[in-house]
């Protein structure tokens, strides 16, 4: 049964019971805490916790997962991928443990032919919390199950929790026996032989922070609901209906394995590292191809850190495969075509996808060529010192600077006999993270810890006024002093407070927050900053200017008009150049980020190369055109089904609720889903000059703008600095390109003229060196340091020059080295009695690269070598003059 049958077999069945099917939330995870979400239950969270009411009793979905802590298992055993997908039924507050277990049982055990899964009732188990009788009772009585195949188990495998505070309950699993091939009898700890695939989750109690991820936390207390979350294993579920021996072998994923081993000439199930190979390459192009197109690109930090990883992996075990051509080109498509037939959105975005991930292997590929050279160096100077271990810091450079993933470092140091130290390398690393995690969190939130936020939001959603009002009267709800709910603050304090409604914007969809006064009776506080740290509560960071402030108390709260009108610009300036840009470059130029402040605004989207002048005044000049036309702005609400009808842009990763407010510039001309606020007319505006673009990512280009007045400050600048360099090139602004283009021609001729002069006076030097050689036992030798600068070509010219003006009777080898850019050069040449002494150029050569630290070689009679260190230039001649010596002697 293909997966993707398995799939909708079990979306009909729920359906079929009154599930409402709920599509994916986007794989990163709007939780601080998680960067991709690892559960189908993580968009219901507000649901469990009766945060939100639910708009069904009873849903289904198939959710998209990523999970990164196991990647070093990847291909080793036969359960660990880094993206899967869940199927799961919920309920909330609905049915519970019963119904659950019915449903879950009715359809494993319900025959293919009626449109169950068919697996065989007599090798199924049943795990239960271990104190759970009820479940046990249930086991028996709905599924029949005999005692000895139900297991009771403790909290590590029977007590589900998201690994982070929130709501948790005890759970049962479906475990079906492989046989005795794969593990000892009734061994529930290995895991292979009886493999679990689906996890009934009695969701019912609310958990805190400690423990170590699976058990030890605190059960704070119960939920105000009894819920239902289960999951079953849509991979283990096929591969166990496929026949398979594991999750990599299944239709969405081995044909990926097949092309690899197509390009390779590896045979996969030949050779058991091969193989592990494999299965890495597979796994991590399916899930790149997942995470790209949800949003994600390849970056140092967070998420895309976690994206450039897999595909660095699996490039990098297309090469230990023996293949070296840039290999996601064939990966990619091959993936692309077994998973669009559950997601059929990722084929229309395949341009932008495959843009991406293919700017990140040519990138890694010019990163293994630097990287290569930087690791010799670090190698040389272990090596140099006796040592056997390459240091963590310099595997962490490698990681850090170049991308090299650790167990490439592993894997060539093993090649020179060396070790690393990946403790040390694994300790560096976990600072970084610490470091990345804890500002990730303090961005989002403000403050690790949301309880007092939600304490705050529980009384109710604050009210946004500010779409229609800048000035509104209300209330304060809060006041917070350091994350915690306070008393009162006094002046000259900084605090957040909390309003009943407010006409402030908090920070989001790129628009930054709005500045302003709130004032009561007898105080007066400054508006910093405005967040929404917990969804529908706005929280504003606030001086107080004057007098106290504490909760209950009637304020006054006025937006600053003049800000806020400029935000407006800025904020609608970036939906036309959206719309500009993609009316320019096409539909797959779509916007991944935006940032804009009154004045400015700055707007990444998916390209991979660079706009040239011409495309650039294009999208500048559609902008502008539009601003002209005076289009009309408006906004409404729709659910998110119409919005997409409509063609209203949505942005990658953003989880929408039901009811979206759709922002339209010029009616269809641009349509984007939208909270911020913008002007009433495109003609409000104002001008808009693009000042810069750039690329800011594998995949990813940055155009910023100005609007308004901002934009005519832009050009009234450029305009002094065009008036400016006039006067100082004394000629007309319109000749200014023809005057700088024959100045640098001129100033290229006269480059060359002193090169040609520079090459002539160390030429001149050869006739005066070829006159005094050393003699070292019977071989004439000239080993000469040329001035810096000089090429490597003059220093060949010199070589062979020297050589020339010396006797031919007699062996003769002649050594010259210059240092040009702080790189040492060096060029050997010896004459044909030379050679028949068995002195060999490339030989002596490569004798003085090894103290320049670099390599070197060519043919017999000249050739040439470089290095890094140019401090070794001296040795680098004595020893070329020792080697001869050695040689000669036969010593
Ligand atoms: N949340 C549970 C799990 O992830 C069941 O869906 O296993």
């Amino acid at each position: 049964m293909d997966t993707s049958e398995v799939r909708r077999r079990f979306l009909n069945y729920f359906e079929e019971r009154d599930h409402t099917v709920v599509p994916s939330a986007p794989l990163p995870s709007p939780d601080p805490n998680l960067l991709f979400n690892v559960a189908g239950m993580a968009q219901f969270v507000p649901y469990f916790v009766g945060q939100q009411t639910p708009p069904y009793p009873r849903a289904t979905s198939v959710q998209k997962c990523v999970r990164t802590l196991d990647i070093e298992e990847v291909g080793k055993t036969t359960r660990h991928g880094t993206f899967f997908q869940m199927n799961g039924n919920f309920s909330f507050g609905d049915y519970f443990k019963e119904q659950a277990v019915q449903y879950a049982w009715d359809l494993v055990t319900k025959s293919q032919a009626d449109g169950g899964y068919g697996f065989d009732e007599s090798v199924l188990y049943a795990s239960v919390y271990y104190e759970d009788d009820e479940a046990i009772d249930i086991w028996k009585r709905v599924a029949g199950l005999p005692d000895d195949r139900i297991v009771r188990l403790g909290m590590k495998d029977n007590f589900w929790s998201m690994g982070i505070p929130g709501p948790c309950g005890p759970c049962s699993e479906i475990l079906i026996d492989r046989g005795p091939q794969y593990g000892a009898d009734r061994d529930w700890e290995a895991g292979d032989r009886y493999l679990e695939f689906w996890n009934l989750v009695f969701m019912q109690n609310i958990r805190g922070e400690g423990g170590n991820g699976k058990e030890g936390y605190p059960i704070l207390g119960e939920l105000p609901k009894k819920n239902i979350d289960t999951g079953l294993g849509l991979e283990r579920v096929a591969y166990l209906l496929q026949g398979v021996d594991n999750m990599y072998e299944i239709d969405e994923i081995f044909p990926v394995i097949e092309k690899a081993s197509e390009l390779s000439g590896r045979k996969y199930g030949a050779d058991q590292i091969d193989d592990v190979r494999f299965r890495v390459i597979a796994d991590h192009v399916r899930s790149a191809l997942m995470l790209i197109g949800d949003g994600v690109t390849p970056g140092n930090e967070q998420g895309g850190y976690v994206l450039r990883r897999l595909l660095r992996r699996s490039i990098r075990s297309m090469r230990l495969l023996g293949y070296e051509d840039p290999s996601l080109v064939e990966l990619l498509p091959t993936s692309l075509e077994q998973m669009k037939k559950s997601y059929p959105e990722l084929e229309a975005d395949f341009p932008r996808i495959s843009q991406v991930a293919y700017a990140e292997e040519e990138a890694f590929r010019r990163t293994l060529t630097a990287g290569t050279t930087i690791f010799d160096l670090a190698v040389k100077n272990v090596k140099a010192e006796g040592a056997v271990q390459l240091a963590g810091n310099q595997a962490f450079q490698l990681h850090d600077t170049y991308g090299f993933p650790i167990d490439l470092t592993v894997e060539m140091a093993a090649e020179q006999g060396l070790r690393v130290d990946t403790e040390g390398f694994r300790s560096l690393m976990k600072e970084q993270r610490d470091r990345a995690k804890a500002d990730a969190r303090a961005k989002k939130a403000g403050h690790a810890d949301t309880s007092a936020y939600r304490e705050l939001r529980e009384k109710g959603v604050t009210e946004f006024t500010g779409y229609d009002e800048l000035a509104t009267d209300s209330q304060v709800r809060g006041v917070l002093r350091d994350g915690a709910v306070a008393g009162a603050a006094e002046q000259g304090e900084t605090v957040e407070v909390v309003l009943e409604k407010t006409p402030f914007y908090a920070e989001s969809g790129g628009q930054i927050a709005d500045e302003g006064l709130i004032v009561g009776d007898g105080f007066k506080l400054k508006v910093l900053d405005v967040q929404r740290p917990v969804k529908g509560l706005i929280v504003h960071r606030v001086e107080v200017l004057e007098g106290a402030v504490q909760a209950g108390l009637d304020v006054h709260a006025q937006v600053d008009k003049e800000w806020r009108i400029s935000a407006c610009q800025a904020h609608s300036g970036t939906h036309v150049v959206h719309a500009a840009l993609r009316q320019v470059l096409g539909p797959t130029a779509l916007q991944s980020g935006s940032y804009n402040k009154p004045g400015y605004l700055r707007l990444d989207f998916a390209w991979s190369s660079g706009l040239d002048q011409a495309t650039r005044s294009e999208i500048e000049e559609v902008a502008n055109l539009a601003v002209r036309q005076d289009l009309s702005v408006s906004a409404q609400y729709m659910s998110l089904p119409e919005a997409r009808e409509w063609g209203a842009l949505a942005l990658f990763g953003e989880t929408y609720d039901d009811s979206v407010r759709v922002v339209e510039i010029g009616g269809p001309w641009s349509r984007e889903l939208c909270g911020g606020t913008h002007v009433k007319h495109s003609s409000q505006v104002g001008a808009l000059t693009v000042t810069s673009e750039a690329s800011v990512g594998a995949g990813v280009r940055r155009l910023e703008a100005f609007v308004g007045m901002d934009a005519l400050h832009y050009l009234g600048r450029e305009r002094a600095l065009v008036r400016l360099l006039s006067e100082n090139l004394k000629t007309r602004p319109e000749e200014l390109p023809a005057k700088v283009a024959d100045l640098s021609e001129r100033l290229r001729v006269a480059e060359k003229e002193l090169e040609k002069v520079r090459a002539g006076q160390v030429l001149a030097a050869a006739a005066e060196l070829a006159k005094a050689p050393k003699d070292v036992f019977g071989v004439a030798y000239v080993g000469h340091r040329a001035p810096d600068g000089v090429s490597g070509g003059d220093l060949r010219k010199l070589a062979i020059d020297v050589r020339g003006r010396m006797p031919l009777d007699k062996p003769a080898v002649v050594a010259v080295l210059s240092v040009n850019d702080g790189k040492p050069a060096v060029v050997v040449a010896l004459n044909d009695i030379a050679r028949e002494w068995r002195l060999k150029a490339g030989d002596l050569v490569r004798t003085a690269a090894e103290q320049l630290g670099g390599r070197g070689g060519g043919k017999d009679d000249v050739a040439q070598g470089g290095g890094t260190d140019p401090a070794g230039s001296d040795k680098a001649l004595s020893s070329v003059e020792h080697a001869i010596g050695h040689l000669v002697t036969g010593g």
